[in-house]
C-alpha cells in the first residue's frame, strides 16, 4: 500500500502530526497539501517538543523527503524561522520541496485577517490572525501571488504593485489605515525568495514520479473535516479543504492514486475558535479535560473548548472524507474520569436527527443524546499493546468504533512514539 492520507475528523487538534511522525518511519515522501501556518502540529521525538506549523511532519526523520503541495499558502518568514530552529536542533531539511504554484503570504494578508476579524464584531471567526484566509482570498480572486512568481523579481515587483496599489486603497478607505510601503516589502522578500530558492520546484511533478516508482506516500491534512471550507460548520471554518479528497487537488495527483485514508480521532472534542459544538462542557468538567489534556492551541495559545466525544461528527467526516479505518488518541487523557459519555445521536424539538445538520441555527439548537460508559480510572499510558488496555478502555474504544463505523488501526496513549498500539499494519 504505497500512500495513505492522514486527515482530521473533528475540529483540529486530534493529535495528526504524532500520527504523521510516527507513519513517516516508513514513509519516503511526507506531502502536505492544504492550509497554512495557521496549523500547528506538537511531535515529541526522544523527549523533546518540536512544535511544527509549516513543515510536513516527516521532516524529523532524516531521509525522509518533504514536501509542501500547492494549496498550502506559505509565510516565507515562518518558514524560514521553523527551518532555522531545527536546524539548530540538528535536523537536516536538505529533503524538504515547495511547490512553485503554492501562494505566498504577504503583510497585507495578516493585517487584512485581523481587520476583517475586528469589522465582524460578534460574528467573529476567532481566526489564527495569520493571514490565511485572505491569502486563499486572492487565491480564488485570481490576484494572488505564488512561489514561480516571487522568485522572478520583475514578476514579483509588478505582481506586488498591483496588489499594493488595491490592499492600500482598502487599508486606507475602508479601515482608516496607513498604507504599507513598496519597497519595504519588495526588499523583504526578495531576501526571502533568495533563501527559499533552492526548495521550490514542481512538487506534483515530484510526487507524481514517487507514486510510479512504488514509493510510499503519506499525505498529511492539516486541520479537520468540521473546519472544512465545504463541509465543516460553515461559515465557522477554515478557507481550504482539510478532508482527505482535497489531497488530490492540493498535492497534484489524481483520485486513484490514494490507496488509504486515517481519520484520526481525539478520545474527546475540543475546538478552538467560535462556532457550534454540541457536546461542548462549560463546566469544570470541561476545564478538568483542558488542563489533563494541556488543549491550549499550539499556534496561538488560546484555550481549547472541550467537550465529549460526538459520534455524529464521526459519522459525517467518515463520510465526506472516505475514512477507512481510525487512529484513536489521547486516549490516556481520560485515564481519571470515573464516567464517561459518548454522544450517539442529535435530537431537535424532540426528533432524532438522521443527518449531520447543515444550519448552524439547527445545530445551534440539537441536544446530545449520550450514552453512559464507565471510565478505568487506570495509567495506560504504558500499554504497548491492545489487550494491555484495561477491559473498560477496550469497550470505550470498541463502542467508538461500532458508533462511527471506522476501526480502531492505531491506538495512541501518550505523546512519544512508542506510546502507540498499532492493531493494523499501515503501509503494506
Ligand atoms: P483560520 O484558519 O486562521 O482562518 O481560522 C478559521 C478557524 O479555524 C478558526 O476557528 C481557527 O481557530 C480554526 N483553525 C485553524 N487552524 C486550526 C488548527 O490547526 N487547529 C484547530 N483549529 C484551527
Ligand atoms: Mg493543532
Amino acid at each position: 500500500m504505497p500512500s495513505i492520507v492522514v486527515t482530521g475528523t473533528q475540529w483540529g487538534d486530534e493529535g495528526k502530526g504524532k500520527i504523521v511522525d510516527f507513519l513517516a518511519e516508513r514513509a519516503d515522501v511526507v506531502a502536505r497539501y492544504q492550509g497554512g501556518n495557521n496549523a500547528g502540529h506538537t511531535v515529541v521525538v526522544k523527549g523533546e517538543v518540536h512544535k511544527l506549523h509549516l513543515l510536513p511532519s516527516g521532516i524529523l526523520y532524516p531521509g525522509c523527503r518533504c514536501v509542501i503541495g500547492n494549496d498550502v499558502v506559505v509565510d516565507p518568514a515562518v518558514l524560514l524561522q521553523e527551518l532555522e530552529t531545527l536546524t539548530a536542533r540538528g535536523f537536516d531539511a536538505a529533503g524538504l520541496r515547495i511547490s512553485n504554484r503554492a501562494h505566498v503570504i504577504m503583510p497585507y494578508h495578516r493585517l487584512l485577517d485581523q481587520l476583517e476579524e475586528e469589522g465582524k464584531g460578534d460574528a467573529k471567526l476567532g481566526t489564527t490572525g495569520r493571514g490565511i484566509g485572505p491569502c486563499y482570498q486572492d487565491k480564488v480572486a485570481r490576484t494572488g501571488i505564488r512561489f514561480v512568481s516571487l522568485l522572478d523579481d520583475e514578476d514579483f515587483a509588478a505582481e506586488l504593485r498591483r496588489n499594493l496599489d488595491f490592499k492600500n486603497l482598502i487599508l486606507t478607505r475602508v479601515y482608516g489605515r496607513a498604507p504599507l510601503d513598496f519597497a519595504a516589502i519588495y526588499d523583504e522578500y526578495r531576501g526571502y525568495a533568495a533563501r527559499l530558492r533552492p526548495y521550490v520546484t514542481d512538487t506534483s511533478r515530484l510526487l507524481n514520479r514517487e507514486l510510479e516508482a512504488g514509493h510510499k506516500v503519506l499525505f498529511e491534512g492539516a486541520q479537520a473535516a468540521m473546519l472544512d471550507l465545504d463541509h465543516g460548520t460553515y461559515p465557522y471554518v477554515t478557507s481550504s479543504h482539510p478532508i482527505a479528497a482535497h489531497a488530490g487537488v492540493g498535492a497534484g495527483v489524481g483520485p486513484r492514486r490514494i490507496d488509504k485514508v486515517i481519520g484520526v480521532v481525539k478520545a474527546y472534542t475540543t475546538r478552538v475558535g467560535a462556532g457550534p459544538f454540541p457536546t461542548e462542557l462549560t463546566n469544570a468538567l470541561g476545564d478538568a479535560i483542558r488542563e489533563a489534556g494541556h488543549e491550549y492551541g499550539t499556534t496561538t495559545g488560546r484555550p481549547r473548548r472541550c467537550g465529549w466525544l460526538d459520534a455524529c461528527v464521526l459519522r459525517y467526516a467518515r463520510d465526506v472524507s472516505g475514512i477507512d479505518c481510525m487512529a484513536l488518541t489521547r486516549l490516556d487523557i481520560l485515564d481519571r474520569l470515573p464516567d464517561l459519555k459518548i454522544c450517539t445521536g442529535y435530537r431537535c424539538q424532540g426528533q432524532l436527527l438522521d443527518e449531520f445538520p447543515a444550519s448552524l441555527k439547527v445545530l445551534g439548537q440539537v441536544e446530545p443524546v449520550y450514552e453512559d460508559l464507565p471510565g478505568w480510572m487506570t495509567d495506560i499510558s504504558t500499554a504497548r499493546r491492545y489487550e494491555d488496555l484495561p477491559p473498560a478502555c477496550r469497550a470505550y474504544v470498541e463502542r467508538i468504533a461500532a458508533l462511527s463505523g471506522m476501526r480502531a488501526a492505531i491506538v495512541s496513549v501518550g505523546p512519544a512514539r512508542d506510546q502507540t498500539i498499532i492493531r493494523e499494519p499501515m503501509f503494506d
